[in-house]
């Protein structure tokens, strides 16, 4: 393939990208932007692998072969509620591929570069190095924390802050060491020094983040895996993996400040670590009695309703009980209810987890409304029905100053007529806090599995 061939298709392939990641801001072109996204990167691979520098395509199909059953059946068995630890595991490879190809392209001698280009090389290699070594053991702990195969708490190490401040110091003073070595391969000491510093760096940071603030570090995490891309782009002399790994980073940081708006969190501070301790003071006891409700009551309240919202979280995704909850909202609908259902940005465990679920059991678009659209209008709702969510309808966000998650926006349901909570127990959130949504005068607790409850009320309403 000639190269002016090889330009037009990574043109071609960088604007399909484009125009995947427009169309996976909607839901109603999400499907269209995946398969711009899939055209695009088959597009860049073909015509990198004709674009004349692959040395051995035994190895490349091999690696095509290997990787892409592994992905092919990575995504067949992956739970939608294990799309997170997917994510965060995916991310660690691309980190581990910029470690790789910066330690490769040091290693390569055929090519010597001298004067500026040999600086600005090695320049490449380093950042590259340095971004992948942090992006590879920081996804591996997310990882480890999403999938609880360590605790989700905060490691607060005492002068934690000023072990980070060492640490990054100590990598510009190694990259200075390294980029002032003359003799082939003499760099390799300082290199290896700034890797382990690096990857100490990852795992640092990411055990200090817990609790609430895993969505944003995934996302900042899917940006940096961009940027080592992007910085693998450069070492390879690859326009399509800079320009790629460039929109992936810009896009990582873009959604990881909307998150850090939808908590009411400020972005250095997720990254500060340490969200679970609060204010310092201790949070408020939570007092009141419980007043539960059976599936019968419950349909009648709604029978009784005019106007109903449903908020969901992230225990209907775990009961699977969207598709019973569609057909609920088919027959109130039919019979002249108002419907709507309320989403919280950070429901769930991932972002547009709520969305993605409800498209799923066919819910229609137009009476999914967003946190913004709805939170004023609480006061005109008869019912609320909360399907196992708990942090994102807590009021002690907003009423108490020493609880963790104070000053997140969150669902203000408790503001309408009755709020009816489907939840298995009296169990905390995500976030581990109380919530006295439970104990309010108008909220009734329906217990038991989602999926099983709305079934009976499911059954009630039609009976
Ligand atoms: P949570 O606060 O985690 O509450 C979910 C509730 O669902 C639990 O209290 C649980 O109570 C209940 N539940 C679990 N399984 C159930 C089942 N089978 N049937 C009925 N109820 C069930 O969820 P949320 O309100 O959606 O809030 C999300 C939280 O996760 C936030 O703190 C957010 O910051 C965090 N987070 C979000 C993301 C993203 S990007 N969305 C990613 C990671 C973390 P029982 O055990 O009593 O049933």
């Amino acid at each position: 393939m000639s190269h002016s061939l090889v330009t037009m298709a990574y043109i071609a392939a960088t604007i399909l990208f484009i125009f995947s990641l427009s169309g996976l801001s909607k839901q109603e072109t999400a499907r269209r932007g995946n398969y711009y996204g899939m055209l695009g990167m088959a597009i860049a691979i073909v015509a990198t692998a004709l674009s004349g520098q692959v040395t051995s395509y035994g190895v490349l199909l091999g690696a095509l072969v290997l990787g892409g059953a592994i992905g092919t059946r990575a995504a067949l068995k992956v739970e939608m509620t294990q799309m997170p630890e997917l994510v965060a595991i995916m991310h660690s490879l691309v980190g581990m591929a910029a470690v790789l190809v910066g330690y490769a392209n040091f290693m390569d001698t055929s090519n010597p570069l001298i004067g500026v280009e040999k600086t600005i090389h090695e320049v490449e290699i380093y950042i590259g190095i340095l971004i992948g070594a942090v992006t590879f053991s920081g996804s591996v702990i997310a990882f480890c924390k999403l999938s609880e195969k360590i605790s989700g708490k905060p490691l607060l190490l005492p002068g934690r802050h000023w072990m980070n401040l060492v640490l990054l110091i100590a990598a510009v003073v190694f990259g200075g060491i390294f980029l002032q070595q003359t003799e082939s391969g003499a760099g390799i000491l300082p290199l290896a020094i700034m890797t382990a510093i690096a990857l100490i760096f990852g795992v640092h940071m990411v055990m200090a983040i817990g609790g609430a603030d895993m969505p944003v570090v995934v996302s900042m995490l899917n940006s940096y895996s961009g940027w080592a891309a992007a910085a693998t782009g450069f070492m390879l002399s690859n326009d399509l993996l800079i320009v790629t790994g460039a929109l992936v980073g810009s896009s990582g940081a873009i959604l990881s400040y909307i998150m850090c708006r939808a908590m009411n969190r400020h972005f250095l501070s997720v990254i500060a670590g340490g969200f679970g301790t609060g204010a310092g003071g201790p949070e408020a006891v939570i007092e009141g009695e419980v007043q539960p409700i059976d599936a019968q009551e419950t349909a009648q309240l709604l029978l009784d309703a005019k106007n109903i919202m449903i908020i969901p979280g992230y225990g209907m995704a775990v009961a699977q009980a969207q598709h019973t909850v569609n057909e609920i909202t088919k027959l109130l609908r039919e019979k002249g209810k108002k419907v709507g259902f309320g989403i919280h940005p950070v429901a769930g465990r991932m972002p547009g987890h709520m969305n993605v679920l409800l498209a799923e059991a066919k819910v229609p678009y137009d009476i999914v409304y967003e946190m913004d659209e709805i939170n004023e209008d609480f006061h005109n709702v008869d019912v609320t029905i909360v399907i196992g969510a708990n942090d994102i309808v807590n009021p002690s966000a907003l009423d108490d100053p020493n609880s963790p998650i104070a000053g997140m926006p969150v669902l203000e349901c408790w503001k309408g007529g009755t709020t009816i909570v489907l939840k298995r127990s009296m169990a905390s959130g995500y976030a581990g806090v109380g919530n006295p949504l439970f104990v309010k005068e108008n909220t009734r607790m329906l217990f038991g599995d989602a999926n099983a409850t709305m079934q009976a009320v499911l059954k009630e309403l039609k009976g």
